[in-house]
């Protein structure tokens, strides 16, 4: 991590040992390095898996309209509230709350936010697992699609998705396993080593090949044939297809896209000088998140209705759509192979910001020794990951879906969980506890602009909106999708 001007002499960023002395906490030596470590955990498997299947499960355009307006007036403003209270604090996000507000129960909050990174842990892993599962057949030579036109590429692959989603035979059901425990690994091994150069760098060479990469496949993307399906879908809303629970999927996209309510950006908010203005850096990591996600937008659905693929596919839409692009362009498998490589690159980046955040608790907050700390934390993943892999890639283990209790497989239930439940949960009591923690407004307003900032009408618009319409909003679309405002207009009609 490179050094600023005042030379901090602690340029780790994950330096547990400063913890009882704010001063000798590492911090991120450089705006850059802040700025690429938030979005590196932001760019992930939400952007470019997540964001494209919800997308075509909710009927396109009008999602996507819905998603951009979340990501300002609710995923934005939480994101400031989040940057603010960790820089004030440099403490892990349980203690943050307290810090602020001795004595009341705001922690509790921090505490659902480490449950919640728990939660998608369990499904983020075995989904980047496929991402390498998928890199590694391309670079040897595992898909076999000489000689077929793209639309019969589309079907093999949607076959393929199925081999390695429903890996029912005995001979394969633990392939999906083993990739998962790789992911899982890697990350451990790199909380387990220290964070700072590793994700810095990482960020700073890989991401921008994953952007560059993603225009090219665009480009082919949209030189396919027959994509006038794809552009309608993405260009042309239909609002009849939006109901409350589409626009509570978009919220909660729009909180797991932008990694909010579950402490990530607090933590490493928690490591930024303090001269640096929060305020820029939430809006550069917002739209860079967005940006990716959109891309990956345009990357995928012209390739959908080109290859005759269906946009309902679910959570394997991109396993089959992305390999009709690569297999349609010169050096596609080079292509393709690196493309599912920096893919994992970004999930990992991303899995390591949903276990930092715990296992800084651990330490800071229950005293563990950061090995013990991360070794645990792994094998909670491990043992969580397990049956939420195996209940949608496990079709001879139907014991481990829980279709009866819950109608929907384990994965569904603890991605509905996180995304829906807890996390809009969480992004509530961040805002009002800007609005009751008891800190003064004023220096809340001071530390978003930084020691050397004015705060400007725009920051103070930032703050009324984020006391206000962000969490009443959330509120609004949380009691319509569950219907719970039915119910209570219904019992005060009579
Ligand atoms: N934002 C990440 C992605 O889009 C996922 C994530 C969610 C990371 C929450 C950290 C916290 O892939």
């Amino acid at each position: 991590m490179a050094n600023t001007d005042d030379h901090q002499p602690h340029p780790h960023l994950h330096d547990s040992k400063g913890v009882d002395d704010y001063h000798v906490r590492g911090q991120f030596g450089s705006r850059l390095g802040f700025i690429l470590a938030a979005a590196g955990s932001a760019v992930g498997l939400g952007n470019i898996w997540k964001f494209p299947y919800m997308t075509g499960e909710n009927g396109g355009s009008a999602f996507i309209i819905l998603y951009l307006i979340c990501v300002f007036i609710f995923g934005l403003p939480v994101m400031l509230g989040e940057f603010v209270i960790g820089r004030a604090t440099q403490t892990d996000q349980v203690t943050a709350y307290s810090v602020l507000s001795p004595g009341r129960p705001w922690g509790l909050n921090g505490l659902m936010g480490l449950l919640s990174g728990l939660l998608i842990l369990s499904f983020y892993c075995p989904v980047a697992g496929w991402m390498l599962c998928y890199g590694v057949r391309m670079a040897t030579g595992g898909f076999d699609v000489a000689g077929m036109n793209h639309e019969q590429i589309g079907d093999y692959f949607n076959g393929q998705m199925m081999t390695l989603l429903q890996a029912n035979t005995p001979e394969t059901w633990y392939v999906p396993i083993i990739y998962m425990l790789i992911i899982a690994v890697i990350t451990g091994t790199i909380i387990l080593m220290g964070v700072e150069s590793g994700v810095e760098r990482a960020c700073k060479i890989l991401m921008p090949a994953l952007f560059i990469l993603m225009l090219l496949m665009i480009v082919r993307s949209l030189t396919l044939p027959n994509i006038g399906g794809g552009l309608s879908f993405l260009f042309k809303p239909d609002f009849g297809k939006i109901s409350w629970s589409t626009l509570l999927s978009a919220m909660g996209m729009a909180f797991f896209s932008l990694s909010l309510a579950m402490g990530a950006m607090m933590t490493y908010a928690s490591y930024v000088d303090k001269k640096e203005n929060l305020v820029k850096m939430a809006l550069s990591v917002t739209l860079l998140d967005t940006a990716v996600a959109l891309l990956a937008g345009l990357m995928i659905f012209p390739a959908v209705f080109s290859a005759g693929l269906d946009p309902n596919a679910g959570p394997g839409l991109v396993m089959q759509t992305l390999p009709v692009i690569f297999m349609s362009m010169p050096l596609g498998k080079i292509a393709g192979t690196i493309f599912f490589l920096l893919l994992t690159v970004a999930a990992i980046t991303s899995s390591i910001s949903l276990m930092e955040p715990i296992v800084t608790w651990l330490v800071d907050g229950l005293n563990i020794r950061r090995g013990y700390a991360a070794v645990m934390v792994l094998l909670l993943i491990v043992i969580l990951a397990i049956p939420v892999s195996l209940s949608v890639t496990g079709d001879g283990l139907m014991v481990l879906n829980i279709r009866g209790l819950t109608s929907m497989p384990l994965f569904d239930v603890m991605s509905y969980l996180a995304e829906n439940v807890f996390m809009p949960l969480g992004a509530i009591i961040i805002c009002m506890f800007l609005l009751l923690s008891g800190w003064k407004r004023s220096a809340i307003l001071q530390e978003a602009v930084g020691t050397e900032g004015t705060v400007t009408t725009a920051v103070k618009l930032w703050y009324w909106t984020a006391v206000t319409i962000t969490p009443l909003g959330i509120l609004f679309i949380l009691l319509n999708s569950s219907g719970l405002l039915g119910r209570i207009q219904a019992y005060f009609a009579g």
